[in-house]
């Protein structure tokens, strides 16, 4: 189930990077560990703020708003303010365009 959509060119995220990209109404978050692409909801499940506009350290963005880390690679939550993990997304490569799965 689910529809792959085209996102990004995979030359456009270096390694340390993340970008947001909307896909319908729905914001998403990719970043670029170590070689690897991770998507996750580009809002925090605290309260309103786009995760993009953090900081990306290693495997773990920090939100802009108030602190709460996220690892980008599970989604999970590491705590106090940020309690709810993030849903993640499944990604592909197909000719050099990086695609995200949309339930
Ligand atoms: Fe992200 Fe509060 S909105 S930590």
């Amino acid at each position: 189930n689910g529809q792959w959509h085209q996102v990004i060119d995979v030359n456009e995220l270096d390694d340390g990077e993340m970008i947001g990209v909307e896909i319908g109404e729905r914001r998403i978050a990719i970043y670029k560990v170590d070689g690897e692409f991770y998507a996750t909801d580009n809002i925090c499940t605290h309260a309103f703020a786009i995760l993009s506009d953090g900081w990306l350290d290693g495997d773990v963005v920090e939100c802009p708003l108030h602190g709460g880390c996220f690892n980008v690679c599970t989604g999970k939550a590491l705590g106090d303010p940020v309690e709810v993990d993030l849903q993640t997304y499944e990604l592909r490569v197909v000719d050099g365009i990086l695609e995200v799965l949309c339930p």
